[in-house]
């Protein structure tokens, strides 16, 4: 009995289990994937087959469990591969579908003889499937053709692939992807043909182990702009200028990172514009990130995000969170070094600007998270919950301040060349934070001595305990300081809105500024501001944001149809989320906030549907009669 409560609890490797997935790794892992898709938009579904090359424990006689959502599995069958060139032998298997779970999904078992290495799947997923969205033509820029993009992470590739859907898990793979022309496939991976191999037929191949969650697939009216011999975009045609024209920089980026973190061993890095829907601002999928529209402020000040996506070619797609608990070795690494690329490519002013308002964001978030000190650590506890739900500031913000106190410790030549050992030896591996804790204590803490005046800090409060330990670094800006002196001088009547000094400022300012604004504020004063900045027809989706969170707490009506245009056209969760909530702070504006959601939420994609649905109360009930 202790043995296969044992093997339940440990994958092979010794992790720990993960909570999120119906695998058994220890007894069967798999380790390539076949795919061969149909894209039907009639239908919205994907239609094929993934064929799972499969590594069985020796001497373990186990079925083969893998995690699916919402698939209808059509055919099973099991096998051996041949040698080269010969075909594989392959015969009907028996599998079971487990229940639905609501956050996992279901389980399916298949009964694969036991020399079986191979399984073959025939499958076509749900319209509803929660990791791909299927927009209209009129949801696109073009508005002529349809538009498909996969959202894997967290747990949702099980939508579209079955698979062992953990971060614990590697797997290569080789695609086939059929869309009817003029449709443009493309996934995050190796491009096989420059154009379609036949009419309406794209291959790719990812060579490199990566955990499912990163494998992704889109396909539209694109078309592709280099920019630098190894970075490009994809984007609709109408986007493609502007795209070209915002992302000059990414060789630069991509070259402060090898210097301090070693070699891109990608091959390309793309990014793929998608429409504005989009939940998030962007997603690290190798090779080619995914990238909400509302980064498009015309003048480049939102490129963080693509250091922010790069870096996870470091943090996350090389060196991979095996759990969703372990998240902040993901997010956390990738912010600190998305900070480190912006201070390479742009200078510490700028990038000190950002780690003020990171966190001032944490802050923020650590309010919202007072009820619930253990979603506070780093190390967070999601047994039970949605890992889409873990993913708050903390990881982000307190993960980075974490990597910048060790910087600050140690000093920052030390601390870089043991952040590139870190990558070296655990590259395409899956870790936790156990195991980051260990190669720290003995790689750092015990082989640096701390630079003059700086003791070793005490690292239970941050991975385990709630709140920002003391000791944590601050970040200062004079720069934000004078926006907030600004502010002062505006609210306090001292001056006008055109007399203050404004001449220059980047949206970094801005923020600092709007955020600095008093508590209540008159709808006249909203609109003197407005009058002398502009601010609710800024192209800056950031300044935007949060002058449209102001202007309902404020009750300023001008902004109004701003406002709804915003929330029916954007899906950025991260933008959403807060306007809605200071929307269903009064009885006016649940009112207003349930009669928007209920145009927009068709065009949001369901991780951000599944958030927004809790926080506008939706289904809203009926009346009692
Ligand atoms: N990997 C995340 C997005 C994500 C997190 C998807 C959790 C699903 C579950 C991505 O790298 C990210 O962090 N995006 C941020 C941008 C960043 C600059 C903070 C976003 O989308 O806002
Ligand atoms: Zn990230």
């Amino acid at each position: 009995m202790w043995l296969v409560t044992g093997l339940a609890m440990l994958a092979a490797g010794g992790a720990p289990a993960d909570v999120h997935s119906y695998a058994r790794p220890a007894e069967v892992r798999v380790t390539h994937i076949d795919l061969d898709l149909e894209i039907r938009f009639a239908e919205k579904v994907l239609s094929g087959s993934a064929v799972l090359y499969l590594n069985r424990a020796p001497g373990i006689r186990a079925p083969l469990r893998l995690d699916t959502r919402d698939l209808t599995i059509l055919r099973v069958s099991a096998g051996r591969s041949a040698g080269a060139g010969g075909a594989a032998r392959m015969s009907e298997a028996k599998w079971t579908l487990g229940a639905r779970d609501p956050i996992l999904g279901s389980e399916l078992t298949i009964q694969a003889p036991d020399d079986a290495d191979l399984v073959r799947i025939e499958y076509r997923t749900s319209p509803e499937a929660t990791g791909l969205q299927w927009l209209s033509p009129e949801q696109t820029a073009g508005g002529k053709h349809p538009y498909l993009y996969s959202q894997s992470q967290a747990i949702h590739a099980r939508s579209w692939v079955p698979c062992q859907d953990s971060p614990g898990i590697r797997v290569t793979f080789d695609a086939k992807v059929r869309v009817a022309p003029p449709l443009v496939a493309v996934m995050a991976a190796e491009k096989l043909t420059s154009g379609p191999a036949e009419p309406g037929l794209f291959r790719f191949r990812m060579t490199h182990p990566i955990p499912p969650y990163l494998i992704a697939i889109g396909a539209g009216e694109l078309v592709f702009g280099a920019i630098g011999p190894r970075t490009g975009v994809w984007a609709e045609p109408s986007v493609l200028p502007r795209a070209v024209y915002e992302f000059a920089d990414m060789e630069k980026m991509l070259q402060a990172a090898e210097k301090t973190y070693g070699p891109y061993r990608w091959g390309r890095y793309d990014i793929l514009i998608l429409p504005p829907s989009f939940p998030f601002g962007g997603m690290e999928n190798p090779m080619l990130t995914f990238a909400t529209p509302t980064i498009l402020a015309g003048d480049r000040s939102l490129v963080a995000l693509v250091a922010h996506e790069m870096a996870h070619s470091w943090s996350g797609n090389l060196v991979t969170n095996a759990t969703w608990s372990d998240f902040w070795l993901n997010e956390g690494f990738t912010t600190y070094i998305e900070h480190r690329i912006m201070e390479t490519v742009y200078g510490r002013e700028r990038t000190e600007m950002e780690w003020v308002l990171n966190r001032q964001d944490l802050e923020e978030e650590l309010k919202g998270l007072a009820d619930k000190p253990g979603d506070q650590a780093l190390r967070i506890d999601l047994t039970g919950r949605d890992p889409d739900d873990g993913a708050t500031d903390v990881a982000y913000d307190k993960g980075s301040l974490l990597l910048r106190l060790l910087e600050e410790t140690y000093g920052r030549g030390p601390f870089d060349a043991f952040l590139r050992s870190w990558f070296d030896e655990h590259a395409f591996t899956s870790v936790t934070t156990d195991d980051f804790l260990a190669f720290l204590r003995e790689r750092l803490m015990a082989k640096s001595p701390p630079v003059a005046g700086r003791t070793p800090p005490d690292l239970a409060p941050w991975i385990d305990g709630p709140g920002i330990p003391p000791g944590a670094p601050v970040a200062t800006s004079d720069a934000l300081e004078k926006a907030e002196e600004q502010a002062a001088r505006w609210a306090s009547g001292k001056a006008g809105a055109r007399q203050l000094d404004t001449s220059g400022w980047s949206f970094h300012l801005w923020l600092r500024f709007l955020r600095a604004l008093p508590e209540s504020l008159e709808a006249v004063r909203m609109k003197e501001l407005d009058d002398a900045f502009g601010f609710t027809k800024t192209g800056n989706s950031e300044i935007l944001d949060e002058w449209l969170i102001l202007s309902v707490r404020h009750g300023y009506e001008p902004a109004a149809a701003k406002l709804e245009q915003f929330l029916t056209q954007v899906g950025r969760r991260k933008y959403l989320k807060p306007i809605y909530q200071e929307l269903m702070k009064t009885e006016a504006g649940k009112v207003r906030a349930r009669a928007i959601y209920a145009k927009a939420r068709p065009m949001y994609q369901a991780i951000a549907r599944r958030s927004l649905d809790e926080i506008v109360g939706w289904p809203v009930p009926p009346p009692a009669s």
